[in-house]
């Protein structure tokens, strides 16, 4: 297992991720996920999923946090770090479209995750090859 983040700031991260994944809204999965974010002045916001009855409109908690942060902090958003743990400790990492909107704010992210075998952190490119930006 790869580590850059600081123990500190993982467990930090990976508190307020489990306390908004209390929140989550998963009727349909029951399926609760949270995460949390690190930006580039050392704030934490926080995510959960949120599904709809028509399954299409659910938002990941990934995508909640990192709206949650602009909604907050405004849209020069960088992400040091993301977090994402689930109520089942499940291996979950960021679905496709949520690896896009987080390259969009940061190409360095890391992304800390559960995989089968452990928690890894990797950085956000290597999941998200060739990632588009306008920038
Ligand atoms: N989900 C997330 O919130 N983040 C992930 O990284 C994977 C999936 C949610 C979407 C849906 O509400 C539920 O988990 C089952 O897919």
């Amino acid at each position: 297992m790869t580590q850059a983040l600081a123990p500190r700031l993982r467990q930090k991260l990976l508190r307020a991720a489990r306390a908004a994944m209390k929140n989550a809204y998963a009727p349909a999965s029951h399926f609760k996920v949270g995460a949390a974010l690190l930006t580039g002045r050392g704030a934490v916001f926080s995510g959960c999923n949120v599904e709809n009855a028509s399954y299409g409109l659910t938002n990941c908690a990934e995508r909640t946090a990192i709206f949650s942060a602009i909604a907050h902090s405004g849209p020069r958003l960088k992400i040091r770090a993301i977090a994402i743990v689930n109520n089942q400790n499940k291996p979950c990492s960021p679905c496709g479209a949520c690896r896009q909107v987080i390259f969009e704010f940061s190409p360095d992210a890391i992304v800390l995750f559960k995989t089968a075998k452990d928690w890894e952190e990797r950085a956000i490119a290597d999941l998200l090859p060739e990632g588009f930006r306008f920038r």
